[in-house]
């Protein structure tokens, strides 16, 4: 059995949840790892999706797993490279949340379907349809390897009350450390 690590998580604001982030040319040892610790990161949060810039890596790569039955099987997609080829004119509206935006939701509206094309752990290349809750997870975490945070689909003062917030968070956090 592999040995995962729990990696800690950035809370926005932060430099690095804001840059768009470089393709994974090869698929290293180390970049699995990192995706199996991530998805140990995601489950312990416990959150649906997380992005390697969210745990300090600059590089294009997710996981996700949106299975809301909490008695099904886990159902864990590793995603290098991910990049959304064709999406729905019908939109979606779901109550977002982020691991870096801690207690913070709001509703943000997206396409309702979409196809994505990525490259597994396995270095094969996929692609598959996603919708409902699946569809949104997928492209808000495409959305972090760009920099782009759910809060930036909200109105100024909303974003800026929310940041606000994290900051008197990583504040408080921070004391507790010292
Ligand atoms: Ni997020």
């Amino acid at each position: 059995m592999m040995c995962m690590t729990i990696r800690p998580i950035l809370i926005h604001p932060d430099p690095r949840l804001k840059k768009v982030c470089p393709p994974v040319k090869d698929i290293t040892g180390e970049l699995h790892r990192l995706s199996q610790d991530m998805l140990e990161t995601m489950y312990d949060a416990p959150g649906i999706g997380l992005a390697a810039p969210q745990v300090g890596v600059l590089k294009r790569l997710i996981v996700l797993d949106a299975q809301r039955d909490k008695d099904a099987p886990r159902a864990p997609i590793v995603m290098f490279n991910p990049e959304v080829i064709a999406k729905s004119d019908n939109l979606n509206t779901y109550e977002e949340g982020c691991l870096s935006i801690p207690e913070q939701f709001s509703e943000v509206t997206r396409p309702a379907e979409v196809t994505v094309r990525w490259i597994d752990t396995r270095g094969e290349e996929c692609q598959q349809d996603f919708d409902g809750l699946w569809a949104t997870c997928v492209q808000h975490e495409i959305d972090h390897l760009n920099g782009v945070l759910f809060i930036d689909y909200l109105k100024p003062l909303k974003r800026q009350l929310i940041t606000r917030k994290m900051i008197k968070l990583k504040r408080e956090r921070a004391r507790e450390k010292a």
